[in-house]
């Protein structure tokens, strides 16, 4: 079969590798349909995920058709059309019990990361029966590739952690797919305002069309403060992963308010407590553990989210090597999610 192999930074390839066999009895092997790129695949590109190695196949997102399952597999049939989550999970170890999936203790994030990913023909899933979702017959299947990552995480990580309610003043700091899914999924709540921050044009405009009612560009802190008339913003949502993007974050709470974060850091960041310690704020992080998928997936089902609108390329599975370039140049080519299919 043909996959998208990473061989150290900067460099990969769309070639032949051996079609993934059944390893263990919990297994079940997908031929991918739909597949996408991730920011995260963009970072491993660069090197800035160490423990991904030379001849790994990358991905973390989207759906197949069940090609064959392990003798253990009871809730998927060959045939099957499936959503796959980017976080495996075993569903009996004590973290899957309390459904903080993220870090199972023989799943997590693993696939396009310690083992084989999903752009690829074919990928084998550990533990299918609680990483698989059946897609429901009539649904539009680009959409539900969003479902994989970006859904979840802006909802988990975003939305819930921030516990977002009617009535709030929301800022989000990022406009990239994160940043706007947690703009989708944050209008659940009827939140009073919800302010976008991006430096790029094109995004905030993105932003507007999802529902943002404010935008702002340049000198975030003065302009927030401003819009909230010196209070500040009642759930703060960082969706970059800088420490600029953070002290945003941390210079508009308003007292008792949230700081979600949801951006990876490869750096440290300072925390303002000589500021912060009387606002009775809260500060919370998370890696996704994709739990809202089947609630996600009644949404999409439903049309109250339309994650379709995220995507702005769309290319055959086989020229993933273009993709990927035209991804890892969002700003001039406005790429927010590509669809890959085959
Ligand atoms: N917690 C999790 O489980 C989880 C899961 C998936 C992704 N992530 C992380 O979420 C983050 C966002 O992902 P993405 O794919 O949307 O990334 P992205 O790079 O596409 O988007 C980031 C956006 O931030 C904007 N930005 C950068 N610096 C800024 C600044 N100083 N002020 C305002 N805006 C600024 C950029 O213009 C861009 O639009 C990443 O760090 C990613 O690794 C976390
Ligand atoms: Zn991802
Ligand atoms: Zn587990």
């Amino acid at each position: 079969m043909k996959a998208l192999v990473y061989h150290g930074p900067g460099k990969r390839g769309w070639e032949e590798k051996p079609k993934p066999t059944i390893k263990n009895s919990t297994d079940a092997i997908i031929r991918i349909t739909k597949t996408t790129l991730c920011g995260t695949d963009l970072h491993i590109m660069k090197g800035d995920v160490p423990e991904v190695v030379d001849g790994l196949i990358l991905g973390h997102e989207g759906i197949g058709v069940v090609e064959e399952v392990g003798s253990a597999v009871s809730n998927f049939k060959v045939g099957n059309k499936v959503l796959i989550s980017c976080i495996t999970s075993c569903g009996i170890c004590d973290a899957c019990k309390i459904g903080m999936y993220s870090h199972c203790e023989t799943g997590g994030w693993i696939l396009g990361h310690l083992i084989d990913g999903t752009q690829a023909e074919y990928v084998r899933i550990p533990h299918a029966d609680t990483s698989l979702y059946h897609i429901p017959v009539g649904v539009d299947e680009e959409a539900i590739v969003m479902l994989s990552d970006i859904l979840p995480t802006g909802f988990e990580c975003g939305v819930l952690k921030g516990q977002i309610k009617p009535g709030d003043n929301v800022a989000i700091v990022g406009a990239g797919p994160i940043g706007l899914a947690t703009l989708l999924t944050a209008q659940f709540y009827s939140p009073a305002e919800i302010i976008m921050i991006d430096l790029d044009d094109n995004r905030l405009k993105v932003a507007k069309t999802f529902g943002a009612t404010k935008l702002v560009a340049e000198n975030a802190v003065e302009e927030i403060m401003k819009l909230t008339n010196g209070k500040g913003v009642d759930v703060a949502i960082e969706a970059v992963g800088t420490s600029a993007t953070f002290n945003i974050c941390q210079s508009i709470i308003a007292a008792g308010g949230h700081i979600a974060n949801i951006g990876v850091h490869g750096k440290s960041v300072e925390l303002h407590l000589e500021k912060l310690w009387s606002s009775n704020i809260t500060i919370t992080t998370r890696l996704v553990d994709t739990v809202t998928i089947p609630m996600l997936l009644k949404t999409v089902l439903s049309g109250k989210l339309r994650p379709e609108k995220l995507i702005t390329h769309r290319f055959a599975l086989n020229e993933i090597m273009k993709a990927y370039d035209t991804f890892g140049n969002a700003a001039e080519e406005k790429t927010l999610k590509v669809i890959l299919s085959n």
